[in-house]
C-alpha cells in the first residue's frame, strides 16, 4: 500500500494500529466476560435465596404458621430483591400466573407478565434470568413452591453490576485514547529520527552519485541504518580510490604517450633538412624507430590493460612447459644481453610443466627478464630458473644487480611505478602486467630483494601433480 507522508506517517499509523487493536481486543475479551461473570454472581446468590427461601416457605406452609405478607418481607429483606408469591392457575403448559404477595406491595398486571415466573410455572422448574422492565436491567430466579403449586420470584435490579462494567469501559477506552495518542507521537517522533538518518544517507549516495568523494558517510547508530552508513563510506572510499586511480592512468598514459610522439616530431623534423649528410640521417632514423617501438609496445601494453580491466582478455589452459618458456625467453633476450654485457643462464627443471597460457607466460617472462637486463649494470648475471614446488610450478628471474631498495618492494607492481634515478627508463607497466595476468591463470608474480640478489618468481598451478618423463633438449 503506498501512503503519501513517508516513513514516518508509515510507522507512526503502524504504532497506532498494533496499539488500537491490542487495546479493541483486551477491551474485546475482557468487557463481555466481566459483565457476564458479574451478572451469573449476582444469578448464583438469588437462587441460593431462592432455594432457601423455598425450603422455609415449605416448612411454614406445613406449620401453618405462613403468613404471605409477612413472608414476602421477610424474604426480600434477607435476600435484597423483591420477592412476589404468584398463585399457578390454568390448564398444564398454558398456566397463568396471579400475585399472591408482593414485597414491593405492588403487584397487579405488570408483575403478573413476568416471563421468568410464567417460565418457572409451566416447566416447574428453577428459572434464572436477565430481564429489562422499563429500560431497568434485573436479574431474576423463579422457583416453584411444591407444596402448594405456587411461584416464587425474586427479582432485583443489577444496576449496581452494571454501573461496574461501564467504569471499567470508560477507564478502558480513556487507556486506549491515551495510549493512542502516545503512540502516534511517539511513532512519529522515532520515525522522524529515521527519517532524518535516512535522509542524511540519501543526500550523501547522490553526492558520491556526482562524483563528491570528499565528504565521509557518518552515522553514530549500531542499528541497520548504522550499518548501511558504514557500508556506504566503506563504498565512497572504494570509489574515491577507483576514481583516483583512473585520473592517475589517464594522466600517466598521456604522459608516456605524449614524450616519445614529442621526440618523433623533432627527429621528424630534422630529418626533413635536405642538407643532412648520411650517417647524421641514419642515426636519426635509428632513434625514430627506437621511438616508435617504444610507442607500440606502450600501445600494446595499455591496451593489454584496459581489456583485463574489462575482462575481455583471453586466456588458454594448456599445457605449458616451464623451461622450454626459459629457453625461448633467454633466446629472444640474447642480443639485447650481449649489447649490455649481461650474462643469460637457464637452469631447467623438465619436470616443470603449467597449466596455463603459453603466450601470456612467455609474456611475463619477457617481463621479468627484460627487467634483470635493463635495470642492473652491465655484467650481472641473469638467471632464469624453471622448478616443480608440489602441486605447483614456478619460473624464476634471479640476477646479481644491485636490487630494489625496500621502500619501493611493495609498489613495483603498481601501474606506472618506477625506481626513481634508475638505470633505464621504461613505462612502468611491465610488472603490472605480469602480476594481473598471473592472477588470470590462477598464479602468482613475486618478489625477493637485496643488494646482490633479486628474484621475481612466476607461481603457476602444475599441470598435474604425477611427474612426466623428461623431454629431450632440442638443438
Ligand atoms: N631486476 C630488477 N632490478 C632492479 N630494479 C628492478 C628490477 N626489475 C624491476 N625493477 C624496478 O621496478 C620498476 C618497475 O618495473 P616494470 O617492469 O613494471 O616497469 P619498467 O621496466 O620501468 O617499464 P616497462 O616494463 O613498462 O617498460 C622498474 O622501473 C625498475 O625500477
Ligand atoms: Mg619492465
Amino acid at each position: 500500500m503506498n501512503i503519501p507522508g513517508g516513513i514516518r506517517v508509515k510507522l507512526a499509523l503502524a504504532l497506532l494500529a498494533i496499539v488500537g487493536g491490542a487495546l479493541l481486543t483486551a477491551y474485546a475479551i475482557v468487557v463481555p466476560s466481566l459483565e457476564r461473570r458479574l451478572v451469573a454472581a449476582k444469578l448464583d446468590q438469588q437462587e441460593r435465596d431462592a432455594n432457601a427461601l423455598a425450603v422455609l416457605y415449605a416448612t411454614q406452609e406445613a406449620q401453618n404458621t405462613l403468613r404471605l405478607d409477612d413472608f414476602v418481607d421477610g424474604a426480600d429483606f434477607v435476600s435484597n430483591s423483591r420477592v412476589v408469591i404468584f398463585a399457578v392457575d390454568g390448564p398444564p403448559k398454558s398456566q397463568v400466573i396471579r400475585s399472591l404477595a408482593d414485597s414491593l406491595a405492588v403487584g397487579g398486571a405488570e408483575i403478573e407478565r413476568d416471563p421468568t415466573a410464567i417460565a418457572a410455572a409451566r416447566e416447574v422448574r428453577t428459572v434464572r434470568a436477565r430481564v429489562r422492565h422499563d429500560g431497568r436491567e434485573y436479574a431474576e430466579v423463579a422457583v416453584p413452591l411444591l407444596t402448594a403449586g405456587n411461584v416464587m420470584l425474586l427479582s432485583s435490579s443489577i444496576s449496581d453490576q452494571l454501573a461496574t462494567v461501564d467504569l471499567v469501559k470508560r477507564r478502558l477506552l480513556f487507556a486506549t485514547a491515551a495510549a493512542l495518542l502516545i503512540a502516534l507521537v511517539l511513532g512519529f517522533a522515532v520515525a522522524a529520527i529515521h527519517a532524518n538518518r535516512l535522509g542524511r544517507l540519501q543526500r550523501a549516495a547522490d553526492r558520491i552519485a556526482e562524483g563528491a568523494f570528499d565528504e565521509p558517510v557518518i552515522d553514530n547508530g549500531a542499528d541497520e541504518v548504522g550499518q548501511l552508513a558504514g557500508s556506504f563510506d566503506r563504498m565512497r572510499i572504494q570509489l574515491a580510490q577507483l576514481d583516483r586511480a583512473r585520473k592517475e592512468f589517464v594522466a600517466n598514459a598521456s604522459h608516456e604517450l605524449r614524450t616519445p610522439l614529442f621526440s618523433l616530431a623533432g627527429f621528424l623534423e630534422l630529418l626533413a633538412d635536405e642538407d643532412l649528410d648520411e650517417k647524421t640521417r641514419s642515426e636519426f632514423l635509428a632513434t625514430t624507430r627506437a621511438q616508435v617501438d617504444r610507442l607500440t609496445k606502450l600501445t600494446t601494453d595499455l591496451l593489454d590493460l584496459s581489456r583485463m580491466d574489462v575482462g575481455r582478455i583471453r586466456i588458454e589452459h594448456e599445457e605449458v612447459e616451464l623451461a622450454e618458456v626459459a629457453r625461448v625467453v633467454a633466446e629472444e633476450l640474447g642480443a639485447l644481453a650481449d649489447a649490455s654485457s649481461h650474462t643469460i643462464v637457464v637452469e631447467a627443471d623438465e619436470q616443470a610443466w603449467a597449466f596455463a597460457d603459453e603466450e601470456r607466460v612467455q609474456q611475463i617472462a619477457r617481463a621479468m627478464a627484460g627487467n634483470a637486463l635493463v635495470h642492473t649494470p652491465a655484467g650481472t648475471v641473469v638467471r632464469l630458473r624453471a622448478e616443480r614446488r608440489g602441486a605447483r610450478v614456478a619460473l624464476v628471474v634471479e640476477d646479481n644487480g644491485p636490487g630494489i631498495p625496500p621502500e619501493h618492494l611493495g609498489r613495483v607492481f603498481q601501474r606506472f611505478y618506477r625506481v626513481e634515478g634508475g638505470l633505464a627508463s621504461g613505462s612502468g607497466l611491465g610488472l603490472a602486467i605480469a602480476r594481473e595476468l598471473a592472477g588470470r591463470m590462477g598464479g602468482t608474480v613475486t618478489v625477493a630483494s637485496r643488494p646482490g640478489a633479486t628474484a621475481f618468481t612466476l607461481e603457476l598451478p602444475a599441470e598435474d601433480e604425477s611427474p612426466r618423463p623428461p623431454t629431450p633438449i632440442p638443438g
